[in-house]
């Protein structure tokens, strides 16, 4: 298959079997991950491969406990909070891996001014944009599927301290990783209306 239409049939995937995925399927991964272009041929990233139940549950734990904070403070019924808390804990300890992608400021130049600092990680999270696209695909070549979740850009320290990660890892990315259950249908995906999108000067 050509690469363009590999890139298109790689679809979000967010129902695993249980089977678990071998850790050297994904360090392979991890791999493609960090071939990704990244500024000054540097490698602004850390990756953090979550397979056991117990890093699951404390990740989910960490998360949840600060996304309960969030929602009470936007006054989210607190039936609400429970069901959206719970289902984001279900789909991130039934997934049979994870993978936490993190930034952290290895190989960045530093700057004196805000301006510059913020430019220079919003190149990182660029590259770190980058390494996930790599690893998804390097799922979906590897029969496996993938859903990338956003919910540690929301909340990189609870994130963080809940796997005891160094501190300055800041994560920012997480990607469920697993066989593909096989009755799920991924969603419609709506024509690309190019017209919109693409601009010509
Ligand atoms: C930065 C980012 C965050 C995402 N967060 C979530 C998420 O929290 N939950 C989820 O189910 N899908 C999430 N997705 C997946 C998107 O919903 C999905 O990529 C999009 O609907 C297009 O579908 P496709 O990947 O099958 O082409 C995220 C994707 C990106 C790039």
């Amino acid at each position: 298959m050509s690469v363009a239409g590999f890139i298109e049939q790689r679809r979000s995937i967010r129902a695993f079997r249980p089977d678990p995925v071998e850790r050297p399927v994904l360090d392979d991964l991890v791999e493609a991950a960090c071939l990704a272009p990244a500024p000054h041929h540097s490698r602004p990233w850390r990756f953090v491969v979550i397979d056991t139940a117990d890093a699951k549950q404390a990740l989910a734990d960490g998360m949840g406990e600060q996304w309960r904070t969030d929602l009470a403070g936007d006054a989210v019924d607190a039936a609400r909070i429970d069901e959206l808390v719970h289902a984001s804990h279900a789909k991130l300890t039934t997934a049979p891996a994870l993978v936490l992608g993190c930034l952290t400021w290895d190989g960045l130049d530093r700057y004196p001014d805000e301006a510059r600092r913020r430019a220079e990680w919003g190149m990182a999270l660029l590259s770190l944009g980058a390494a996930v696209e790599n690893l998804m695909l390097a799922a979906a070549d590897a029969g496996l599927a993938s859903c990338w979740v956003a919910a540690p850009i929301f909340c990189p320290e609870a994130a963080r301290d809940s796997l005891e990660l160094p501190a300055e890892w800041l994560p920012h990315a997480l990607v469920l990783v697993g066989y593909p259950d096989p009755a799920y249908v991924a969603r419609e995906r709506p024509p690309i209306p190019l017209d919109e999108l693409r601009f010509h000067r």
